[in-house]
């Protein structure tokens, strides 16, 4: 059902655990299914500098997380922002039809990480 990097990114997932010095933490569940991730991020100088993730949740939201902080890691949060589902599914070498909306969650998660870190600084969220 699911390609090798898929598999690979599930088996070994990276940046997975609790950041201690993150600057923000969000959660977001899918609505579906009620599977969940959290997403911490480091930023300095508007930079994504650190970043980890925790999903309850099934095999693609895991991998999608995994792809995803991989994705992020070092990039602006503008750059960040512009994730999409699409682009971490692509860079997973595709998920099985009934498995995309997983990449929703990692999407969600990082876009409301970065918006919480806007709103915590008196600025509007995007
Ligand atoms: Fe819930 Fe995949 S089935 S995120």
């Amino acid at each position: 059902m699911y390609n090798e990097t898929v598999m690979d990114h599930f088996t070994n997932p990276r940046n997975v655990g609790v950041l201690e010095d993150a600057d923000v933490v969000a959660e977001t569940s899918s609505p579906g299914c009620g599977d969940i991730t959290k997403i911490y991020l480091k930023i300095r100088d508007n930079r994504i500098v650190d970043v980890k993730f925790q999903t309850l949740g099934c095999a693609a939201a895991i991998a999608s997380s995994s792809m995803a902080t991989e994705l992020v890691k070092g990039k602006t949060l503008e750059e960040a922002w512009t994730l999409t589902r699409t682009d971490v599914a692509d860079a997973l070498g595709g998920l099985p039809e009934p498995k995309l909306h997983c990449s929703v969650l990692a999407e969600d998660a990082i876009r409301t990480a970065i918006n919480q870190y806007r709103i915590d600084r008196g600025l509007a969220p995007w």
